[in-house]
């Protein structure tokens, strides 16, 4: 039986840092693990701008360890698109080294109100991303009150990607945390200007797990988990070997208050031991051996950027998550606290 995992240095091409208190308690557990992270823009306000994102920059690398692991960790900066991001603002951003442009559809998610009412009034912003080659990242659901919430990716695809990918052939996408059998199926048949990124929770759970012996808060997040069978498609795809699927954990840190609430933020924590969350998920697949590509390989080479180099070690070795852990002056509560995962990082060079 394999014992250890040597692997490169991977990345997180979806991640929620926060800032503040929130971003010092949470950046460090990314930062050991992966070399780089595109940086959600979905703050309060957002980062709309390239001066904004240049700011929060330089907040992330403040808040990294002075040296030790993690700190040559490299935050990927994402500008959160709207009804009325110039286009003249895209050529800024590519000179600034921002790398892509957030999609929300306004409501969709955490913090989007700000996002777009109709994806034609982002056309000229769209035209211009193409030109300078910046990616479009979308949070691919429909917001539309009549559409069941389980239906909203499938939806999605239908009525705002295939046009979008219609009208901006050169334009690259990320399909970011694919929940459905739908995406997997559009995203591995779509070209190679197509790809997406899925999450550990996703290949590990399906809806049930909100609802297994009482409501459970810390299982909602958005896209909301799907049936059995989605989770099964997706693993499929991850271990796919499929260049068109890599890493992205989604995690998205709220404070324990607010995930145990009446009205549950969505997200969840999952940065504290993303990789051994997702070497559960591809060992219990009898797939180790695509582990690396899907979360070293495959995000670099679609955004152009060079791999890593270092290494980091997996062993076997069983270990219980921490229940809550300190989050500025509230606490935070990790996806699985307080349940075993076989797999545990070792070191990172
Ligand atoms: C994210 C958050 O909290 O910022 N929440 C989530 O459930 N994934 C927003 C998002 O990515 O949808
Ligand atoms: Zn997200």
């Amino acid at each position: 039986m394999t014992t250890t995992l040597s692997l490169i240095r991977p990345d997180d091409w979806h991640l929620h840092l926060r800032d503040g208190d929130a971003l010092r308690a949470v950046l460090p557990h990314t930062a050991r693990q992966f070399a780089r992270a595109i940086v959600m823009p979905n703050l309060k306000p957002p980062v709309t701008t390239t001066a904004l994102a240049l700011d929060y920059r330089r907040r992330i690398l403040d808040a990294l360890p002075i040296e030790g692991p993690g700190a040559d960790f490299e935050p990927l900066m994402t500008l959160y698109l709207t009804d009325r991001t110039p286009p003249d603002e895209m050529r800024r951003a590519c000179e600034a080294g921002i790398v892509a442009l957030k999609l929300y559809p306004a409501g969709a998610t955490t913090n989007s109100d700000a996002g777009v009412t109709d994806i034609r009034k982002t056309y000229k912003t769209l035209e211009a991303m193409q030109r300078e080659g910046l990616l479009l990242l979308v949070h691919g659901e429909v917001t539309d009150a009549e559409i069941d919430l389980f239906d909203r990716e499938a939806v999605f695809i239908d009525r705002v990607l295939q046009p979008l990918r219609r009208d901006f052939p050169g334009l690259k996408i990320v399909f970011e945390h694919i929940t459905t059998r739908e995406a997997a199926q559009y995203v591995a048949a779509g070209d190679a200007r197509l790809a997406a990124t899925i999450t550990a929770h996703h290949l590990l759970f399906n809806r049930n797990a909100i609802f297994l012996g009482g409501l459970r808060p810390h299982y909602y997040c958005l896209p909301v988990l799907k049936r059995e069978e989605h989770r099964l498609a997706l693993v499929a795809a991850a271990t796919s070997g499929s260049p068109k699927f890599f890493l992205g954990t989604d995690s998205a840190p709220h404070a324990a208050v607010l995930k145990e609430h009446a009205a549950a933020c969505a997200g969840c924590y999952t940065a504290l031991s993303a990789l051994e969350l997702y070497a559960q998920a591809f060992e219990s697949a009898g797939a180790l051996d695509k582990l690396e590509s899907f979360a070293s390989f495959h995000g670099a080479d679609f955004y152009g950027l060079p791999r890593n180099r270092g290494r980091i070690t997996l062993r076997r070795q069983p270990w219980t998550l921490p229940e809550s852990l300190p989050f500025g002056a509230q606490q935070l509560k990790p996806l699985c606290g307080g349940e075993t995962l076989n797999w545990k990082l070792e070191s990172a060079a």
